[in-house]
Formats: C-alpha cells, sequence, structure tokens
C-alpha cells in the first residue's frame, strides 16, 4: 500500500507516512507492532519503504557486532536514495539505549530522534515536538532538521528505562496470521557477561495474568491459531507469585488458540513444574530453544551463565523424560574470551551429547560496556573463530539431518502458515516440534490444521503428504 504523503499531514503540513523497519529479535517484531499501534492512535499511516514514508523509524538491535553495522547501512542508504528530499529518521530499540550519545553525536547519520524500548508511548509527543520545534537544516543534504548537538535538552531524545512499562495496555497493531507474538515479560535481571540486552532492556518486569489471558482472548477473536510467549528471560516471569507454568497453563485454557510456544527461556529457570506443563498440556508445544552458549565449565563461569555443563545435561535429560520427542534448539557462542581450543572441545562433546534439533552458533563479539569488555582481552583470534563456527556447524548440521530423516514415515499435525513462495503449488506449515514442513498445496489455507505422513527430510526442514481425510 502506497499513500500519498501530502494527503496525509498534519495542521502544519508535516506528512504522517511512517516506515518502520524492524532488525533482532521476535521482541522487537512485537514492539514494532506496539509502535504501529500507538502511532496509528495518533493519526499517523504506515508505508511499505523508506522512499515514500515522511519518517523512517529503525527498531534496532544491538546484540551482535554485524546487526548494529547493518542499521548503519541502512541509515546511509535511506539518506542517498532521498537525495536531498527531506524524512525524519529515527533510531528505536536496543541501538538507542546502548548507543544512545554516540547516535546522536553522529553527524553523518544526523539523527532526529533516539528513542529507547520503555519510552515508545511518548513518540506521538516526540514526533510532534521535533517537528513543530526544528527548522530545515541548511548544511546537511537530506536532513530536514539541525543536527543534534545537546542531547539531554533535544525533544528528540528519550532513552529512559522504565521498572515498570509493560505497554500492558496497548494492543499491538498486527498483520494478520496463524501466530502472534505477546511479550509477557521484559528486561532482563541476568547479566551474562558477553550480552549488552540488560543494558538495553533495562530491569525484568511481567504483566499481570489477567491481562495477558485479556490479549490472548482477543487475538483468538482476531483468527490467530497459535501465540508464541515473549520474553527476554521469559520463564522468569512472576506476577503476584504466579509463575510461568501457570500463565501456560491459564492461556491453554483459551479455546480457540492451539498451540502456545515461548522463547526464550533460561536453563537456570526451569523448575520441575514447568517441565511437567511441557509434557502434560498438549496445547505447550513440543518445542524448547535452550540456549547453552558453551560446553566448558571455566568458560560457562566467566559468561555469568549459572549452571554447569552437567546440570545443563541433567536438565536436558529431565525435560525429554517428561516429553518424550521434544524438539530442543540452542545458541552457541565460539571465542568467547580466553576460550581455549581444549575447552572448545567440551563444547562440541556437549552438542554431540544433547543432540539439538536445530542451533544458532555466533562467533563472539564484544559488546559496550559488558563485564567481558571491561575485564577480558577479546583475545581469540578471528581465524580460530572462523575454524570453530565452520566445524560446529558442520556437525550439528549432520545432526539435525538425522533428527529430521528419524521423523520419515510418521505421522505429524502441521499447522499450515503460508503457500509456498516459488511456484506456488506447494503450502507450508510447521509442526508441533516448530519445524517446517511442505505440503502439495491442496485447498489448505493458513491455520488450517492438516495431519500428514513426512516423506523426505533435509537438515532444515521437512516434506509430507496429507492423509486422506
Ligand atoms: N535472552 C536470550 C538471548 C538473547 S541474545 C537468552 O538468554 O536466551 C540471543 C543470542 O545471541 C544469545 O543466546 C547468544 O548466544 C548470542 N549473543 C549475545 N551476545 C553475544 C555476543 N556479545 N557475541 C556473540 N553472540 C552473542
Ligand atoms: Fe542476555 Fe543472558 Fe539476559 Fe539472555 S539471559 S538476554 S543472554 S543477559
Ligand atoms: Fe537485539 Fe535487543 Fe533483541 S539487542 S536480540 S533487539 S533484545
Amino acid at each position: 500500500m502506497t499513500i500519498s504523503s501530502s494527503l496525509m499531514s498534519d495542521d502544519k503540513g508535516f506528512g504522517k507516512a511512517v516506515y518502520i523497519a524492524t532488525y533482532g529479535c521476535q521482541m522487537n517484531e512485537y514492539d514494532s507492532e506496539l509502535v504501529r499501534s500507538i502511532l496509528a492512535q495518533a493519526g499517523y499511516v504506515f508505508v511499505d519503504g523508506a522512499n515514500e514514508a515522511d519518517i523512517v523509524l529503525l527498531n534496532t538491535c544491538s546484540v551482535r557486532e554485524n546487526a548494529h553495522r547493518k542499521v548503519y547501512g541502512h541509515i546511509h542508504e535511506i539518506r542517498h536514495k532521498r537525495q536531498g528530499r527531506p524524512v525524519v529518521i529515527g533510531v528505536l530499540g536496543c541501538m538507542a539505549t546502548g548507543l544512545r550519545q554516540e547516535l546522536m553525536d553522529d553527524r553523518a547519520l544526523a539523527l532526529d530522534l533516539v528513542v529507547g524500548p520503555d519510552s515508545y508511548k511518548r513518540l506521538p509527543q516526540i514526533l510532534t515536538a521535533i517537528r513543530a520545534g526544528l527548522k530545515p537544516a541548511p548544511t546537511l543534504q537530506g536532513a530536514r532538521y539541525p543536527m543534534i548537538t545537546t542531547t539531554m535538552e533535544h525533544p528528540g531524545y528519550d532513552v529512559t528505562l522504565s521498572e515498570f512499562e509493560t505497554y500492558a495496555d496497548v494492543y499491538p497493531t498486527r498483520s494478520a496470521g496463524v501466530n502472534a507474538w505477546v511479550a509477557v515479560m521484559r528486561g532482563c535481571n541476568n547479566f551474562c557477561s558477553f550480552c549488552i540486552v540488560p543494558y538495553t532492556r533495562g530491569r525484568e518486569r511481567s504483566r499481570p495474568v489477567e491481562n495477558v489471558l485479556d490479549e490472548v482472548k482477543r487475538l483468538a477473536d482476531d483468527g490467530f491459531k497459535q501465540v508464541t510467549l515473549l520474553g527476554q528471560n521469559v520463564n522468569s516471569y512472576r506476577h503476584d507469585g504466579k509463575d510461568f507454568a501457570h500463565l501456560l497453563d491459564e492461556i491453554s485454557k483459551i479455546k480457540r488458540i492451539a498451540r502456545i510456544r515461548f522463547t526464550s527461556p533460561h536453563p537456570k529457570d526451569f523448575p520441575e513444574s514447568l517441565i511437567r506443563v511441557l509434557g502434560e498440556n498438549p496445547k505447550v508445544c513440543k518445542q524448547v530453544h535452550l540456549p547453552l552458549q558453551a560446553g566448558n565449565d571455566r568458560v560457562l563461569a566467566l559468561m555469568n551463565r549459572h549452571y554447569t555443563g552437567a546440570v545443563f545435561m541433567d536438565l536436558v535429560t529431565r525435560i525429554r523424560r517428561a516429553c518424550p520427542g521434544i524438539a530442543l534448539s540452542t545458541d552457541i557462542i565460539v571465542g568467547f574470551p580466553t576460550e581455549t581450543g581444549l575447552e572448545f572441545n567440551d563444547t562440541v562433546r556437549l552438542m554431540q551429547e544433547a543432540a539439538f534439533d536445530s542451533a544458532f552458533i555466533f562467533k563472539y563479539s564484544v559488546r559496550p560496556n559488558t563485564e567481558a569488555e571491561r575485564r577480558l582481552k577479546d583475545d581469540v583470534p578471528e581465524k580460530e573463530k572462523t575454524e570453530r563456527i565452520v566445524r560446529i556447524n558442520k556437525i550439528q548440521t549432520d545432526i539435525s539431518l538425522g533428527k529430521n530423516k528419524a521423523l520419515i514415515g510418521q505421522i505429524e499435525p502441521v499447522l499450515i502458515e503460508s503457500v509456498v513462495l516459488s511456484k506456488g503449488n506447494s503450502v507450508y506449515g510447521r509442526n508441533d516440534a516448530n519445524k517446517i514442513v511442505v505440503l502439495p498445496k491442496g485447498n489448505f489455507k493458513p491455520g488450517d490444521m492438516v495431519q500428514a505422513r513426512i516423506t523426505a527430510a533435509t537438515p532444515h526442514q521437512l516434506k509430507g503428504e496429507p492423509l486422506a481425510s
């Protein structure tokens, strides 16, 4: 949809067409939906590209260095493409809080606003203030407003982190679909030594159970079949003495919601009650993302992860015992400061032992102000990090393939998500374990639950045939 911005302007003649680009994790996807809802209430409209927009908001991620570089690249590209035509450009999300001053001071970026994840309700007010208060910039091509020099007084600057903001009173504007993200808690108190998130998103806080239930009921009314509960540390959810296991059970009572997923849990917050819900509640999907990060105990301690390799493996065993066939995925960081080749072998060994269905493997990258940045030297050479990542990826690909092949011949319920892109004669959905299953198109539509026999497998997806009904 393209809307001419001249049709949509406020009484001062400022266009109200907004383009939001989202980077990073699902929490940021969710936050962009919150921002859409907040701005729509204030009369803003949304366009599909930066070129047609009056306001471009980049909801950013800082978790690894390349995430961060991508955002810089995008801002420069927008400025270049606009060729001097005015546009308000703002940075939201984790980079806004993480890099605050640096972003504001960067003359080449020439940002108009920098707003952190707890200040989105102020966006309409902030946009009005910067647009009303500032005159066109005489110097920089493409920048409509003078560049920010003193951050504190600038109306476009708000990176305050809140101990309370959960956006419980905002119903996000989602595009129609099968799955809806629902943030049930925000922030992180864990301070893993490599991670910037506790600094960019502040302290943990959870939404009331009733408030989450109201949102999920509304989602069911809107036709969503699956909810994925989100939190930086989702299983540390707690409100008025009610924990995450309780929340899952309560949500599962909502009739038209067929599946419940959640991400990301921390291995240290996995009580027996939660394992029991995973095993016993049929709506809670048999899939858990359980970030291991490293297999060596010295490295895990330096990472401040609060478990050893043995404790992690014991958790894996208990989850699998309660929930046979459950799919487990993980995150791994290779080349954490001081990690030796021998210590890395412990990660390889644990990966083989745990036999995850899939894994996201990252090279360690230094993040500003983290404990690892302050106390340790990034001393594993780039070449060594590359060798470790290649080695572990190969091992994981073989494990993933073996796991997927073992499903051939089995009958799996598949929740249809979409028609497959390329030829349009297939549809895809996901099984309970969150694996993609491609099926011949038939008459299926998104939201249908189809019983399918698995006929083929690659490391990353399955093929199936629907059973005759
Ligand atoms: N809250 C989630 C993780 C969020 S970040 C959790 O605890 O599971 C997602 C992943 O990015 C992390 O699990 C970690 O593997 C990776 N990551 C975080 N900081 C990193 C860094 N400095 N370098 C490399 N990878 C990092
Ligand atoms: Fe980062 Fe650790 Fe918190 Fe996850 S649990 S967001 S890795 S500090
Ligand atoms: Fe990135 Fe922030 Fe998510 S740093 S991974 S967008 S919590």
